[in-house]
């Protein structure tokens, strides 16, 4: 036997993939959401959570996953229709009264979790916390080669993919089409170097690496390998 009152609860949990929910007579609905978003470094991104306008009472905005008033971005009573900023502000933020908020020019730094606490009619509390993460845009990577020109035969040619950045992967061209690997065009694991061993006449021509990340990628110049010998 189920009572009403958990059959709302199981109702909201398949629409909203809710992670707590309880209900009691004197306890708040509490209901909690999670949720990922991501941005390109300098960008901008709008968190945000459908609400149901008409029952919105407040809403709070804290930096962090606890609801924790030292933290707070942002404060709003539907009532009185003010609109108060709290310490945790960057100054890059908007919100809108809708419980939304845009964060502007973002940074590494943002990277992190925003919790979002709205109040509604009938005594429901509704938690979301945001995961954002701020993607850098890559840097254009260069090519290193231990000797464009190869004058002996049988000799190996590594190219070695030269970029400051972290947690990118990188694709290797030639003559401005994808390269295609063979038994003696091979990558290291990380596939930051090209290994042609031993190098043939047919490998002349030009080389380009491309790093890239979730949100952007760069091409690195064009390197030409000549073959010396006839
Ligand atoms: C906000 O102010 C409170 C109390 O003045 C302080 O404890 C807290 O560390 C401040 N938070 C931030 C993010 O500066
Ligand atoms: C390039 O480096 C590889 C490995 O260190 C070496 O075997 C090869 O001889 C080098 N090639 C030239 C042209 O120096
Ligand atoms: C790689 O192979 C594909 C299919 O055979 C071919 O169309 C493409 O031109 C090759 N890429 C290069 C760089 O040769």
């Amino acid at each position: 036997m189920e009572t009403p009152s958990l059959l709302l609860c199981k109702g909201l949990l398949l629409t909203a993939s809710l992670l707590t929910c309880w209900n009691s007579p004197t306890a708040a609905l509490r209901t909690t959401k999670e949720i990922r978003f991501s941005a390109a470094e300098g960008g901008k991104v709008l968190l945000s959570v459908p609400i149901q306008a008409e029952n919105l009472i407040s809403f709070h905005w804290y930096k962090g996953k606890d609801e924790d008033q030292d933290f707070t971005i942002a404060h709003y009573e539907k009532d009185t229709d003010l609109l108060k900023l709290g310490n945790a502000t960057s100054g890059r933020e908007e919100i809108y009264k809708d419980g939304s908020m845009m964060l502007q020019d973002v940074t590494q730094e943002d990277t992190g979790i925003y919790t979002l606490e709205t109040f509604g009619t009938h005594d429901h509390l509704e938690i979301t916390h945001f995961y954002l993460q701020v993607y850098k845009i890559v840097t254009k990577p260069t090519i290193q080669v231990n000797n464009t020109r190869v004058g002996r035969r049988r000799s190996t040619a590594i190219l070695t993919c030269v970029s400051p950045d972290t947690g990118i992967d990188t694709n290797w061209f030639f003559n401005y089409k994808p390269l295609n690997l063979t038994e003696r065009v091979t990558l290291s694991p990380e596939e930051r170097k090209l290994i042609i061993n031993p190098v043939w006449r047919v490998d002349s021509g030009i080389y380009q690496c491309e790093a890239s990340n979730y949100f952007s990628s760069r091409r690195s110049s064009p390197v030409l390998l000549v073959l010396a010998y006839g």
